[in-house]
């Protein structure tokens, strides 16, 4: 379909970048919303279609991924698309070829370029040099994929219009699924609580910029110490993890002791008043001490669960697994979209 016919009431994203959610609109963000839940539709009733046949996407990870790479992969794969996965050690990038250089290859060789790194300036880079689509797989800053993922799922399990539901998450609010989770939330008009100690809460950028859109959208976000008061009548309580990928081992020792009290345990879902308050996390948890990082952590601060009890992840709230499977067609809704068109 040529751009001259796109039809007026759907937004046009085809070669857009998916770098963060404040480059779209609540219309865009509502539309890829939809179109996630077709294609999740479609593939389910065992009639899908392929949108991407010939077309080729590069998945480049400066930083390791479960969830990621394999929804970017069944993505491309269901929509009939190849990918070549470069993993953190299998490309040049950053080491004998510049961002800059590596953008302009790539974006000769494919028609969309997945990135994972650290700096939201490199996947913005690659955006502006590539001549094709990037798709933010997780920076520091902004971690977009996941709170489209996040919003379908909320969408699913809460049972009601996004603009009607309320989520709180309790964790570092500095943190990239902090800020997404707020940007998310006022694009789709909910009521978003970050509940974190006064020295982990969002920056003030992030809070002023999701603050303007919700002004737009009847979006409620607020920012609180009080765990109590922050989950309050929640439809949905979020966590992650307290230290990330990358960040320097002090980072334990900092945070574990203004954390521990925001960990997401039976008495926090009691304390949102809501029998059927949903529990949810992107992934991976740390909920037991089932890898050797939480026994490294275990052994040095005496923690078995650290912002999830393993009651809370396992229980009758939890759908984290739900959410990690929406991590598939949300991101073919983003691949769809930014190549094919959101009506294709
Ligand atoms: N939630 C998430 O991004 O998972 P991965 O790190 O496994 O991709």
């Amino acid at each position: 379909m040529s751009a001259s016919t796109f039809p007026a009431d759907v937004p046009d994203l085809r070669g857009r970048s998916f770098l963060k959610e404040l480059d779209h609109t609540p219309a865009e963000w509502a539309a890829l919303l939809d179109l996630a839940a077709r294609l999740k539709a479609e593939h389910h009733s065992g009639q899908p279609r392929q949108r991407l046949r010939g077309k080729a996407v590069a998945l480049l990870f400066e930083k390791t991924s479960t969830r990621t790479r394999a929804a970017f992969e069944l993505a491309a794969a269901g929509q009939g698309a190849a990918s070549t996965y470069l993993d953190p050690t299998g490309s040049h990038l950053g080491h004998k070829e510049s961002v800059e250089d590596t953008g302009r290859v790539l974006g000769r060789l494919y028609d969309g370029i997945e990135y994972r790194g650290a700096a939201q300036a490199t996947v913005e880079l690659l955006a502006d040099v590539a001549g094709v689509p990037v798709w933010n797989g997780l920076t520091d800053e902004w971690h977009p994929t996941q709170s489209l993922c996040d919003a379908l799922t909320m969408r699913e399990v809460c049972g009601k219009p996004l603009a009607e539901t309320s989520f709180a998450f309790l964790g570092d609010g500095r943190s990239n699924v902090a800020a997404s989770l707020l940007a998310m939330a006022a694009l789709v008009g909910a009521d978003a609580r970050v509940v974190a100690p006064p020295a982990l809460q969002p920056p003030a950028a992030v809070l002023d910029a999701a603050s303007a859109v919700a002004a737009t959208t009847g979006a409620r976000l607020t920012v609180t110490d009080d765990v109590a008061a922050g989950v309050a009548g929640v439809d949905a309580v979020h966590t992650d993890v307290w230290v990330s990928l990358g960040e320097p081992e002090s980072a334990w020792a900092e945070r574990v002791p203004l954390l521990v009290p925001y960990r997401v345990d039976a008495g926090v879902l009691a304390a949102t008043g809501n029998p059927d308050v949903r529990f949810l996390h992107c992934l991976p948890a740390f909920h037991d001490l089932g890898t050797s990082l939480a026994r490294a952590v275990h052994e040095r601060y005496e923690l078995a669960e650290m912002e999830v009890s393993d009651e809370v992840f396992r229980g009758p709230a939890s759908r984290v697994l739900d959410q990690a499977e929406n991590r598939r067609w949300t991101i073919e809704a983003v691949l769809v979209a930014t190549l094919a068109g959101l009506d294709a």
